[in-house]
């Protein structure tokens, strides 16, 4: 078999194409030999790792990840989740009690105990929470004190939709999409929260077509004068990247029921779908660098965008504008814009979901257990996470059934009166019916190197969203049909 072509370059040498060509020699020696082989998923090997991780803790020469208590738990267990791995009941309530300490008296999350309370730190310990908590004294979700996390997101609020990730914190749209996440799981949706949050994520898209991490919220045409909230469009702040792409895409996916009610107006937000969908397709690698997923614009392949950028597509699909083809019959969408109409016949092939399961075998896993950005790197309980998560979507059609939300509206125990409860009804629906393709997910390799789908907004799995929403809401959610 002849050797895949390096990267071009016009011989002009930079730190960028030096390490660029570095990566390719690497990489080069984990192309496997036959691609419809790669090496096989060590399971027991990445779950030995992910134990040994938590149980050490941080080494002490992370001693910055102290307030990223909270992330270490959730990506382990939510590792265990896509391995199809479960804790046993001691253990869970052990992670429970370890959670809950995080929980800051004024509301909301800390990243340990006796930290202020921050957005992300936040999601990491409702999600972590999904997944071992329960209803009940002890259980940890009737303990989560959902006024006063309240209290806490609309004090971080801004006028020009965009959140602080703590007080006295800087503006990110990753804040934006933990504090969605977090009212979505936990029934704290209101129209007050959501006010501005589409113009903001909006505000974040680059010319590029990914999206940087905030936009310019101030402008000032007089250098004396008092600084005036621009309108729409506002500049972005810095490049576009895959982790704020994901973060915005994922939130406006959140949004669609929010938009959906909103009476029609010129003003209304909306994305440019053909220079994002154009931009993440750029960022997946060619053949010598496996099909995984980059970043940003000439820079390396990192397993970890196997989830940031892979997961997009699966996004862009409920919004109508990367088609999936549904037994429903009909085309998945919830879209208010008009220009995805244009984009609804493109179908998955626009990614390599065999080649980046091939970089994710191949050249992800250590051979000590765990997944890492790329060799000849460590692995780390955040790559674990996020490769495994991105192999699940490479390997798995999950796609907004229409079918499945008419189902779960038809099952609401009472009808929504109010505008804010038909948000809520629209919002728990929406996040409940992504539903797998029956008979089209494609696993490289052996059967054994399946992984569980995984939501693609909140990156859990459907069993542990329905069970934390089902309590939340009130609600029962009908059984999914069986499978024949
Ligand atoms: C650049 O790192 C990384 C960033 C600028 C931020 C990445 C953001 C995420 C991964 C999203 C996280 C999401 C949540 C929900 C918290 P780098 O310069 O080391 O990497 P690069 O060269 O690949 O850009
Ligand atoms: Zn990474």
């Amino acid at each position: 078999m002849s050797q895949p072509r390096r990267s071009p370059h016009d011989s002009y040498e930079t730190e960028t194409t030096d390490h660029q060509t570095e990566t390719e020699t690497i990489l080069l020696k984990h192309l496997p030999r036959n691609p419809n082989l790669p090496s096989p998923l060590q399971k027991d090997a990445h779950l030995q790792f992910l134990i040994r991780n938590l149980i050490q803790g941080f080494p002490s020469r992370y001693i910055s990840q102290d307030a990223s208590q909270p992330w270490l738990l959730y990506w382990t267990l939510q590792s265990f989740s896509v391995m199809g791995v479960a804790l046993d009941p001691d253990n869970k309530q052990k992670a429970i009690d370890t959670i809950m300490a995080w929980q800051h008296p004024d509301g909301g999350f800390g990243g340990g105990p006796g930290q202020a309370a921050h957005v992300v730190p936040t999601y990491a310990a409702v999600c972590a929470l999904a997944i071992v908590g329960r209803p009940g004294p002890g259980g940890g979700w009737d303990q989560i004190d959902r006024e006063k996390m309240y209290e806490f997101f609309l004090s971080v609020k801004q006028s020009d939709g965009a959140f602080l990730v703590a007080h006295h914190a800087e503006v990110d749209v990753r804040g934006t999409y933990c504090l969605l996440v977090t009212a979505h799981l936990l029934n704290m949706l209101t129209p007050e929260l959501l006010e501005g949050v589409p113009a903001f994520i909006m505000s974040c898209q680059t010319y590029e077509g990914g999206f940087s991490s905030a936009s310019q919220p101030y402008f000032s045409p007089e250098p004396e004068g008092p600084p005036t909230l621009l309108d729409s469009p506002r500049p972005p702040l810095g490049e576009a990247h895959g982790g704020y792409t994901f973060c915005s895409l994922a939130s406006w996916v959140m949004l669609q029921p929010y938009l959906a009610l909103q009476k029609p107006s010129l003003q209304r937000p909306s994305l440019n779908f053909k220079t994002l969908l154009r931009w993440l397709v750029q960022m997946q690698g060619s053949e010598i660098e496996l099909g995984g997923f980059k970043g940003r614009t000439n820079k390396l392949v990192d397993g970890c965008y196997s989830w940031w950028v892979g997961g997009c597509f699966a996004l862009l699909s409920s919004l109508g504008i990367v088609g999936v083809h549904s037994h429903d019959g009909n085309h998945e969408s919830s879209t208010t814009h008009q220009e995805e109409e244009a984009w609804g016949d493109i179908d998955d092939s626009l990614w390599d979901r065999a080649a980046l399961q091939r970089y994710i075998l191949c050249a992800g896993q250590h051979p000590a257990g765990g997944l890492r950005d790329k060799p000849p790197k460590p692995a780390d309980s955040y790559h674990t996470l996020y490769c495994l998560a991105g192999l699940s979507s490479a390997q798995h059609n999950v796609f907004l059934s229409s079918t499945r939300q008419d189902a779960i509206v038809r099952s609401w125990k009472t009808p929504p009166e109010s505008t804010h409860e038909q948000l809520r009804q629209a919002c728990f629906s929406h996040s409940l019916s992504w539903t797998e393709e029956e008979g089209t997910s494609h696993i490289l390799g052996t059967p054994n190197n399946r992984m569980n789908a995984t939501h693609p907004v909140f990156n859990l799995t459907m069993t542990h969203t329905e069970g934390i929403m089902a309590h939340f809401y009130k609600q029962t959610i009908p059984s999914r049909p069986k499978k024949t």
